[in-house]
């Protein structure tokens, strides 16, 4: 969603602004714009469009303006078009403000302002903001008294952002104050780089670590005012907190694309190295157990756990239903995995007992966020299994295991995916190892674990061959992909990631299910994608491999390596390592990635940057 990036600093400020833009593209948006600041009035530049589309109309950098503020917008109110591009300007150009979030009540904030003869240019929420900070700077000299000594700048912020409803990310510029930047935030992300007599605030750690890795992160109702004499944190209410530097954990070489033409492909390739570093640490082989450290005072809670509620969006939910077999299969725990945004509105029911997991690979995901908030009300503990350090999922969230798999970068989540399962499976073993299985058998889960990730390494070997299946196939618009048991999610995933980059309308479903309806969708030549590995299900999916052969559909089999009986049924083979079924989904998924990555490459879609999405949802 929309990215935003200030820099105050000794560097001309555009091309810095523009560089940040560009590492938060991936964001998802479809216009941007920057403010520049330095050389008298506010200069804003913006348009419609990509960033490419912004530096055409850019003037030359200007090396006195060494302080601006740019953002890329992922339009909600109003469409994507100039005028409503950010930064926005109040009546009297005198402050500018890039917004990521939306201002539940900007309608009426609207009427009132235009009552009090406030003209507007654009239909956004954001320009209600930055003209209700007008508002009040203008008030500044009536209300002095009111003042006691603070800033008149700092102050109509405050007064504005008191009077919003919904969420924010902001970065605030007043001409009057060439060398004060402030940015505030409740509900979306904001970090403060502090470098050598620089400062990046962002929304995203990405568009920072170019410069310095040292950060703040900036907790809901706080605001960070950053002027000649260093940075200041305090609360919206003007109540100062003091805010430790994080090492951001990440570095500038793995958000590039290191060869790869893609981040997406350069995720899936990832893959192996991801679940090394989110395993290795966690598996304690000379004890048969799992140590999972972020979560050790929560373990004897979640072993007498009645019930467990796991969720999610997207991606990250169909991993949570790969979790909720492990917690079943592995801990004999009753689990369910619930859409975050219906669990929040369902009047859910938690009994004393009842541990609810959420997770995210950004940790910013807005629906997920509001159900641990949710939960947290009703009484529940709440976990969290997130990516990305220090997201406010991470924080909300009474205890967590970290992913460790890296910055994603993709909008398509890949590595996350397999990250979450190994987590959950992480999990799951050790619950049932607390719960009823013996250390011989925890073992054994242990070490084919451990074999995941090279298991991994020989499936992408096939990448190329894939490659060529989705060529062979790539005319068709309706695809399905199936499974069952522990590859039912995966056929799900599979489906999402086909649709979400190639635009090619797919559908996952339970392989049985097929039947009861989706069968009529079959013919000639329509591919379905059936994940029949080895496992308790096989015979029974060859029937529907069967089913779909018999009317003319198109069979893509993601099988396991020496089955030769299913050869003689499939148009296009792909083969995956031997593994126990509960382990399968880490390895299943991977060809589908390629498939869906390849597919879309063919296609000439823009698999990094697929229309219409963002890489975290922060709005409902
Ligand atoms: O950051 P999160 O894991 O919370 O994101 C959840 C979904 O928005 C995300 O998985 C989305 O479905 C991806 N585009 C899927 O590839």
């Amino acid at each position: 969603m929309c990215g935003i990036i200030a820099y105050l600093g000794k560097k001309p400020a555009q091309p810095v602004l523009i560089e940040g833009l560009k590492r938060l593209e991936y964001r998802g948006y479809d216009s941007a714009g920057v403010a520049l600041l330095g050389s008298g009035a506010i200069r804003v530049q913006k348009t419609g469009g990509r960033i490419s589309a912004l530096e055409q109309i850019l003037d030359e950098p200007n090396a006195a303006e060494t302080f601006g503020i740019g953002h890329t917008r992922w339009a909600t109110h109003g469409e994507p078009n100039t005028v409503n591009a950010h930064p926005h300007l109040d009546f009297t150009g005198k402050i500018a403000v890039v917004h990521n979030g939306i201002i539940e009540n900007y309608g009426t904030l609207k009427t009132w302002l235009q009552s009090e003869g406030t003209e507007f240019a654009s239909e956004t929420d954001t320009e209600v903001i930055t003209a209700l900070i007008g508002y009040f700077y203008a008030k500044c000299n009536e209300n002095e008294g009111q003042l006691n000594g603070q800033n008149k700048f700092e102050w109509a912020v405050q007064q504005a952002l008191r009077e919003v409803h919904g969420t924010f990310g902001l970065a605030i510029v007043c001409s009057d104050f060439p060398d004060m930047l402030i940015g505030a935030k409740k509900g979306s992300p904001l970090i403060l780089g502090v470098g050598d007599n620089e400062y990046i605030l962002a929304s995203d750690a990405a568009a920072i670590v170019e410069h310095t890795q040292q950060a703040i992160y900036l907790s809901d109702n706080e605001m960070v005012t950053i002027g000649p004499d260093g940075f200041h944190t305090k609360t919206i209410d003007n109540v100062t907190v003091s805010k430790d530097l994080t090492e951001i954990e990440f570095s500038l070489e793995q958000i590039e694309l290191g060869g790869f033409e893609h981040h997406m492909l350069k995720e899936i390739f990832e893959q192996p190295k991801a679940l090394q570093t989110c395993m290795g640490g966690r598996i304690d082989r000379q004890n048969h157990r799992i140590k999972l450290g972020g979560i050790g005072s929560y373990l004897r809670a979640l072993t007498r756990t009645k019930r467990l509620i796991l969720t999610a969006c997207g991606t990250a939910f169909h991993a949570g239903l790969v979790g909720e077999f492990l917690f079943e299969q592995l801990a004999r725990i009753p689990a369910e995995t619930e859409y975050a945004s219906e669990f929040r509105y369902r009047n859910p029911i938690i009994e004393d007992g009842t541990v609810v997991i959420a997770i995210s690979q950004s940790g910013e995901t807005l629906d997920t966020f509001a159900a641990v908030q949710e939960a947290k009300q009703r009484g529940a503990t709440v976990l969290g299994i997130v990516n990305v350090v220090g997201s406010s999922i991470a924080r909300e969230t009474d205890a967590g295991i970290y992913l460790h798999a890296g910055p994603e970068i993709g909008v398509a989540s890949t590595k996350a995916f397999t990250g979450q399962v190994a987590v959950l499976t992480m999990l799951a073993i050790e619950l049932g190892r607390r719960r009823h299985i013996s250390s011989d058998q925890a073992d054994k889960h242990v070490d084919e674990l451990a074999q995941i990730p090279d298991k991994i390494n020989t499936i992408l070997t096939q990448s190329e061959r894939i490659k060529e299946i989705a060529a062979a196939n790539i005319d068709k618009d309706n695809w399905l992909f199936l499974g069952r048991g522990f590859n039912y999610p995966v056929a799900l995933e599979g489906a999402l990631k086909l649709k979400e980059i190639s635009y090619i309308h797919a559908e996952g479903l339970p392989a049985a299910e097929m039947k009861h309806g989706p069968i009529a969708l079959i013919a000639d030549g329509m591919p379905a994608v059936f994940v029949a590995t080895a496992g308790p299900q096989y015979e029974k999916i060859m029937g529907n491999i069967a089913e779909v052969k018999a009317r003319g559909g198109r069979i893509i089999v993601v099988a396991t390596e020496g089955d030769e009986n299913i050869r003689a049924h499939a148009d296009h083979l792909i083969t995956i390592p031997d593994a126990p079924e509960h382990l399968q989904p880490m390895l299943t998924v991977v060809p589908l990635q390629l498939l869906a990555y390849h597919a879309a490459v063919l296609r000439g879609q823009d698999v990094d940057k697929p229309r219409n999405l963002a890489k975290s949802v922060t709005v409902e």
